[in-house]
């Protein structure tokens, strides 16, 4: 499972890009967060937390590294703040409708 911490402005094209190559499937939620910087300070105004998107999205092994890259690359602007990715591993997945062990 890849979980993708990305700009809310960056994550159409983060999404659109997976599309492209085959990765449909995905869960998307608006969470905020902070990282090395703990926020940002614009003025005099400190933020503690700052909006962004997680992905989740689950793959096959095989298909990590590609599904990095794409986020890797649609996601980056080269400023602070471009977003994390952690992967770990799931120990099985179900389908609801057909009942198959299946992603
Ligand atoms: N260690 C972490 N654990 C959990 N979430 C994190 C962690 N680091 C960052 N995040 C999440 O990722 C978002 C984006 O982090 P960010 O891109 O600022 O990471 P960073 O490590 O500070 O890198 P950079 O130096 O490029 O800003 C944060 O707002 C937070 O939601
Ligand atoms: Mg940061």
């Amino acid at each position: 499972m890849i979980r993708a911490i990305v700009r809310p402005e960056k994550t159409e094209e983060v999404v659109d890009g997976l599309a492209e190559v085959g990765f449909f499937s995905l869960t998307k939620l608006n969470v905020v967060g902070r990282g090395k910087q703990k926020g940002i300070t614009i003025g005099t105004a400190h933020y503690d937390e700052l909006p962004k998107v997680m992905l989740l999205m689950v793959v096959e092994d095989e298909s990590v590294e590609q599904a990095l890259g794409i986020i890797t690359e649609k996601a980056f602007t080269g400023n602070f703040g471009d977003g994390k990715l952690f992967v770990s591993p799931v120990e099985s997945a179900y389908t609801i409708r057909t009942g198959e062990k299946a992603l």
